[in-house]
Order: structure tokens, then sequence, then C-alpha cells
């Protein structure tokens, strides 16, 4: 084994995702073996800030390959550069940039480069770390959404989308049994990757996404032409993103101090109530919610995982510093991090799939 190569420190960032304690394993069983000291940060740019890090070892490792979560922790609040630091006289809270003293965290523990596991909040922050406080960073692409630029996929999406596809199975056999219409509301933020692709896979009768502005009454055509075939249920599977043309996203919640303030959510229920009122036919709403983040990653995720972290260590290794490991054409590339954290990757409207999904009489609401 190699000796004193240099020091590595890794994070995940951003909401937790399957496949994580896969990258993180790699990463440290690739650091270990090339001769690195690797330091695991706790709960993503916070334990930065605080200088809550240890030393990491194969041992620390051991056994996390099929777990969900992270060992490290994680957060989607603590954006170093607002961030919430105490209150004033008013109650109002202070907001300070961090920027300093994350640079001398990672100058007292001489890290020679951060390896930064997150989505699109955390990619950009590790960007601007880059790009203008001189630290070296290496990205890996984490989020059910799938919807980061630069990569064709990132980890945690497969298990995500085998998740709402088991939730639509289960589906089908209580919507026909009570001839119902069921709406599954699924995660996805701004891009339809998951309703997509579960959509596919479960058989649902209409796919909603937002890459498509959806119209209610082609929605009530589409059940009711199942009706007139003697089908007595449908199945509609909605991304949290979709909107109704001319109309507008539903917000759920504002989340203060987060990279991304809006969370998304309502509409699968908005949509059984408006198709109820319309048709008469009996409608729910099931929103999987974070049964798509929780849980043992998927063989597809464990693996693309390993890869991601194995070459996050290779990028560090060969000095390639301020890029993010990506998947194209099924080959791990690095792209430059600033390009990985620029627009989000959405579904192309003209997308085989799609095309596919409109043969076999998929109706997508326009
Ligand atoms: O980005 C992952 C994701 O799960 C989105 O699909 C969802 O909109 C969001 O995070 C939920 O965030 P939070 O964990 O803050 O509720």
């Amino acid at each position: 084994m190699k000796k004193d190569a240099g020091v590595l420190a890794v994070l995940t960032g951003g909401g937790d995702c399957p496949g994580l304690n896969a990258v993180i394993r790699a990463v440290v069983k690739t650091a270990f073996q090339n001769g690195y000291k690797i330091y695991g940060i706790a709960n993503g740019f916070h334990g930065l800030i605080t200088g809550d890090m240890k030393l990491m070892t194969p041992h620390d490792v051991s056994g996390i390959l099929p777990r969900g979560g992270t060992v490290l922790g994680t957060t989607n609040r603590d954006n170093p550069f607002h961030y919430a630091s105490g209150e004033d006289a008013n109650g109002e809270i202070i907001y300070k940039d961090m920027r300093d003293v994350i640079v001398n965290n990672l100058k007292a523990y001489k890290v020679d480069c951060l390896i930064v596991i997150g989505g699109d909040g955390s990619l950009k922050i590790a960007s601007e770390l880059s790009a203008n406080c001189g630290v070296n960073v290496v990205g890996v692409p984490k989020t059910i959404d799938n919807d980061l630029p630069c990569t064709e996929r990132t980890f945690g999406f497969d298990t995500a989308m085998a998740m709402a596809t088991e939730a639509l199975d289960r589906l089908h056999t209580t919507a026909e049994s009570h001839h119902r219409v069921m709406v599954l509301e699924v995660m996805g933020r701004y891009a339809g990757w998951i309703a997509l692709h579960s959509g596919i896979a479960g058989g649902s009768d209409c796919i909603l996404i937002p890459e498509i502005p959806y119209d209610l009454d082609s929605v009530i055509k589409k059940i009711e032409a199942r009706r007139k075939q003697g089908k007595q249920f449908s199945i509609i599977t909605v991304a949290e993103g979709a909107k109704p043309v001319g109309g507008d996203i539903t917000i759920s919640r504002i989340v203060k101090n987060s990279f991304e303030q809006i969370r998304l959510g309502g509409v699968g229920e908005k949509l059984a109530r408006a198709i109820e009122e319309k048709t008469g036919i009996e409608s729910r709403c099931t929103v999987l919610g974070y049964l798509q983040r929780g849980g043992s990653p998927t063989a597809y995720d464990r693996l693309l995982a390993t890869r991601y972290g194995v070459a996050a260590v290779e990028a560090c290794i060969k000095g390639k510093y301020n890029v993010m490991v990506a998947l194209q054409a099924d080959k791990i590339i690095t792209v430059p991090i600033a390009k990985a954290a620029s627009e989000p990757h959405f579904v192309p409207v003209d997308s085989d799939i799609i095309r596919a999904g409109r043969h076999i009489g998929i109706n997508f609401g326009d």
C-alpha cells in the first residue's frame, strides 16, 4: 500500500439519497489503498464550518454498501455563503458568509481536495469554492431527481424509480377492485424523470410531467375512453412539479436557509379532486414522498455509486481538480464543475421514451 499521497475530505450535502453510503465506501477504500488520509465531514457544509470531521479507514465503511441514508449525515439547510449564525435583537436571523472559515478549516487539516457528494445546491457551492476561494474540489452527482446537467444518470434515481414502479403495481390492484382513479404523486422537483420512467414501467394510463403542462380535459378524455372500453379504473402518475396549461406549480412549503427554498407538493390531491368532480368516479391520491429516498439502493445504484466514488479519488490522484464525475455513454468521465452547476437536465419532450409512451396509448396531458 502506498503512503503519504496527501489528504482528502468527503462530505454529503443536500437531501439524502440511496447510494450515498456506497459512494462514501468507495471513496474511503480507494483513498486508503492509494495512500491518502481521508476525513469524513459530518452533516454536509455544516460540519465543514464547525470543523466536525474525523479520519476514516476502511473499517468505518465496512457493511454500509446496502444501507440507505448517509453515515456522514447531511442537511439541505446550511448554505455556507448565507449561513444562519444567530438572531439580532428583533429576533431576525443574521446571515454570514462563512467561506473564510471553510478555507481555514481545510487548511488546518491540510486537505488537498474536498469531495462533495451532492445535488445542484451542493455542487454550486463546490463550484464557487473552487472558482473563488482556491479550494480544490471534485463533485459526485447525487439526486433521486436525475436532473443534473452533464451526466446521463445521477445515483439514487434508479432506486426511486423502482420504488415508484412498485407503488404503481400495488395501486393497480386496489384501483381495479374499487373502480377508482388512483393518482400517484412522485418527487423530482422541476423535472419529470421519476414520473416518466416509473409511469411507463408501472403501466400508468396518464403521466403528467413538468415539461408538458397538462390540460385536465385531456386527462378526463383518457379516463372516459377507458371507461367506454370497459376499464373502470385508471392510474395516473404525476410529478410533484407538474402544472396545468397556463397555471402554476403547487408549493407545499418554503424552507428558509435552504439553497433552494421552494418545496413542491400537493398537485396530486388537487388533480384527484378535480377528476372526481368532473367524472363522478371516486378518485384518490397517494403521495409517495420520502419512501423514494429511504432504504437500500438497487444493484444499479450501488454499482454506479461505487464507480463514481472510485472515479472521484482517481481524479484526485491525477490532480484533476474542480471537476464532477459523470456518466456518458456508460463511461465514467469528468466534466468541469462549473458546467455541472449550470442549468438543470429536464426531460426532452421529443425523447424516445415519451414517444414510446404515446405509441402504447399513454396520455401525457396534452
Ligand atoms: O431533490 C430531492 C428531493 O427529494 C426532491 O425530489 C424533493 O422535491 C425534495 O428533495 C424534498 O426536499 P426536503 O427533503 O427538503 O423535503
